[in-house]
């Protein structure tokens, strides 16, 4: 190499700049001696007026995540690989006007009331039918048209000796989307300094009704936008998932994962088997893995459901729930039409879920463990999405 070009390229490597010298990534912070905080900014208006919120939540590692009351979601995660590199492993939007999009693929919200599928969005509880909105072809999707995906939240910020957090409120009135009983929840978010998100869900109401809150998020931990998750490592704690019909309906059979593409009981990549999978993109279906595991821990204790491991950084993300069911999707529908975070375009299978619920149509399968909550009750979750930065 000639000696002018060796010399530009020992001074990149002085300046820490990466091969092509592009521009470094910030210092990371040295390991826990950042101080935590939270911290609340505007995030804009909805288009009729509603102020939105961003809440940033930083804990003692610097790893930081950012909230908003819109649909009380998860906008932003930066984390540490084991290099100390940050990325944001999340997908989402720059702004209030990308969240409110129609074709929002529900980016790292709270969904409900009832989360995932519920049959021809009609159930009876003690002799009287409801009927919901449908928004799924035959089916009621999500918590409907208006979930709590589009909901503006009201938010409290906190801090506890080993984190800092933001509890929003939503109370979902009676007849909302069709469902019965004025419904108050909390969805509260603690980021731990073991690095965890902590999501604990609370609901109480006036008229027995179906509640499954779920978190929506797609991450991608290689960051953002950064390609798909085919590479990625994944184990479930699932011996079988709920089979289901064409709409994605529960036929209300179990389905033994072993010697199947859905086997993840031993580390497997999302891409090695994906192709396996039925799709038929005539009907609608782009093929790819969506769909409920029934996990092995049924005990109603927080207890681990899945890892993810990404080769490329070393990130790895376990999730640990006291739900019956994990909601696996690794982002089939998206298309390459939404351009979100710093002009990033997603494409299919650029981010998976994992989302923590009762089964789907759960309120229409008398085997499944109940959704029923009522009055005198109170609903609770948890469901703690935990970063390490290992190789
Ligand atoms: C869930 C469903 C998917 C899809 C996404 C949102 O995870 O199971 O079928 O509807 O939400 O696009």
């Amino acid at each position: 190499m000639p000696a002018f070009l060796s010399r530009i390229l020992s001074l990149c490597v002085a300046l820490g700049f990466v091969a092509g010298c592009q521009t470094p990534a910030p210092p990371p912070a040295p390991k826990g001696t950042t101080t935590m905080s939270s911290t609340r900014t505007p995030f804009g208006k909805t288009a009729d007026g509603q102020e939105v919120e961003a809440i940033t939540l930083i804990n003692s590692h610097g790893t930081r995540a950012k909230l908003i009351t819109y649909g009380a979601a998860l906008a932003e995660m930066h984390v540490a690989d084991a290099n100390r590199q940050i990325a944001d492993v999340v997908l989402g939007f720059d702004n209030i006007a990308g969240y409110e999009l129609p074709n929002n693929p529900y980016f790292g919200c709270t969904t409900g009331r009832v989360a995932n599928r519920i049959a021809k969005g009609k159930f009876s509880i003690d002799g009287t039918e409801y009927t919901l909105a449908t928004n799924n072809g035959p089916n009621h999707l999500h918590g409907g048209k208006v979930g709590f995906n589009r909901k503006v939240w009201a938010a409290t910020l906190f801090e506890t000796d080993n984190g800092v957090g933001v509890t929003f409120t939503h109370t979902s009135p009676d007849g909302d989307e069709g469902y019965p009983g004025n419904l108050s929840m909390e969805v509260t978010y603690t980021l731990t300094n073991d690095n965890a998100l902590r999501i604990d869900y609370k609901a109480t109401t006036d008229k027995a009704t179906p509640v499954n809150l779920t978190h929506h998020t797609y991450f991608n931990l290689a960051g953002q936008g950064s390609g798909d998750i085919l590479k990625h490592e994944v184990t479930i704690n699932a011996d079988s998932f709920t089979a289901v019909d064409d709409t994605l309906i529960p036929t209300g059979k179990f389905t033994k994962v072993l010697g199947t593409p859905y086997d993840f009981l031993r580390p497997a990549t999302i891409g090695g088997r994906i192709k396996q999978i039925p799709s038929d993109p005539a009907k609608g279906n782009p093929g790819g893995y969506d769909l409920n595991y029934v996990l092995n821990s049924q005990t109603g204790q927080v207890a681990h459901a899945a890892t993810v491991r990404d080769p490329s950084s070393g990130r790895v993300m376990e999730v640990w729930t006291d739900e019956p069911g994990i909601q696996f999707y690794t982002g089939n529908f998206l298309d390459g039409t939404l351009t979100g975070k710093s002009e990033k375009v997603y494409k299919k299978n650029f981010g998976f879920c994992l989302e923590t619920q009762h089964y789907p149509d759960s309120v229409n399968q008398p085997t499944f463990p109940s959704t029923i909550l009522k009055p005198g009750e109170t609903y609770t979750q948890t469901c703690i999405y935990k970063f390490v930065a290992g190789r």
